[in-house]
């Protein structure tokens, strides 16, 4: 099995350029920026407010755009007792559970780079995190590079993750993807990572980005996905498609794992898609990958499912524990 340079040091978990407390990660948006609006917790899961979220290996971000945008959902937070059912509504036309998942079409819904460094960033300088950037053309990733470069001094974050593999926003990365590589990789004080997509040519991808500097990837993002109400004909989101998550595609994400490593990849890789347990934790590391990120099978439950928040609380401080404590095979790659 081909693996990435990976180590363990006094500082943490060493992937190549990319350094982290440990090798459990929580995936991009889950836990908003990785503190919440307001004293109620919201843009945070139930379940996140139970971990201290310093002990993760890092937090990433949801994917920050140059602007705000209020994508399909909104970036409204002030959100009074008898609007709740408004938002309810709202939420359930971005994210709705499925059969073994989550589709979801939030659309990169974001304050804005500039808004999260100054607004949300500097509460969060406990954790190790990493900043999601989303951009539609490379001189949008230059300038969140940019951004990024001038706020945070280079050591301070674990690295900067480049969402071009979300179908929420209806665009076609492929075409500007080499240009992204080529233009916004070599200008960033920090490590970056790549998130790919299972619906694209992620060995082609992930070769890219290892030829242009890029540190380490994460695979995968949400699989493009599509229900429909059975009786109407009706799209469950309105953005008609959506991106999958959860136990459904956990197979799908180790297979990208494999083959990435199978294609000969040695970049670190964070694997991402379904992760719930310590033996999932397990399995991916079978698979290649060097560290694994906590997304919507552990963060998300339906709103009575909520009640049961201390007890999941409880596996994910029980599953870092485990995670602490195992050391993947190392170095086997030229
Ligand atoms: C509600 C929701 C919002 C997401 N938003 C983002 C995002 O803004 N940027 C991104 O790169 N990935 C985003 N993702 C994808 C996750 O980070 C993760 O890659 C994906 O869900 C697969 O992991 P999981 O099955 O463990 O959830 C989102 C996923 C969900 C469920």
């Amino acid at each position: 099995m081909l693996r990435s340079r990976a180590g363990t040091s006094g500082e943490g978990v060493r992937l190549g350029d990319i350094v982290l407390r440990n090798r459990l990660v929580t995936s991009s948006s889950l836990l908003g920026y990785g503190v919440s609006d307001s004293k109620f917790g919201y843009g945070m899961s139930p379940v996140a407010l139970l971990v201290p979220l310093a002990e993760f290996g890092a937090v990433t971000t949801r994917t920050l755009t140059v602007e705000p945008r209020e994508g399909h959902f909104t970036t409204r937070t002030d959100w009074a007792l008898h609007e709740v059912p408004d938002l309810l509504r709202r939420y359930g036309t971005v994210l709705r559970g499925v059969d073994g998942g989550w589709i979801n079409a939030f659309g990169w819904c974001n304050v804005g780079i500039d808004a999260y460094l100054r607004d949300y960033y500097p509460r969060t300088r406990e954790q190790r995190t990493i900043i999601s950037l989303g951009g539609f053309s490379a001189e949008e990733l230059v300038t969140l590079v940019d951004r990024v470069n001038a706020a945070v001094p280079a050591g301070d974050i674990a690295g900067v993750e480049f969402n071009v593999s979300c179908h929420n926003v209806n665009f076609d990365f492929s075409a500007i993807l080499q240009d992204v590589l080529d233009e916004a990789v070599p200008r960033s004080n920090h490590p970056v990572i790549l998130k790919l997509s299972a619906d694209h040519d992620y060995v082609r991808n992930a070769r890219q980005a290892a030829a242009a500097g890029v540190a380490g990837l994460t695979a995968i993002n949400t699989v493009k996905a599509l229900r429909l109400d059975p009786r109407t004909g009706t799209p469950f989101l309105a953005n008609r498609y959506g991106g999958l998550s959860g136990r459904a595609i956990k197979p799908i994400a180790l297979r990208v794992v494999s083959e990435l490593r199978e294609a000969g990849v040695t970049l670190p890789i964070i694997g991402t898609g379904g992760v719930r347990t310590a033996d999932d934790c397990r399995e991916y590391f079978w698979a290649g990958a060097d560290a694994v990120a906590l997304g919507s099978a552990t963060w998300l439950a339906s709103y009575p499912g909520y009640v049961l928040a201390p007890l999941r609380a409880l596996r994910i401080r029980r599953m870092l524990h485990a995670v602490r404590g195992y050391t993947p095979p190392r170095t086997v790659a030229p």
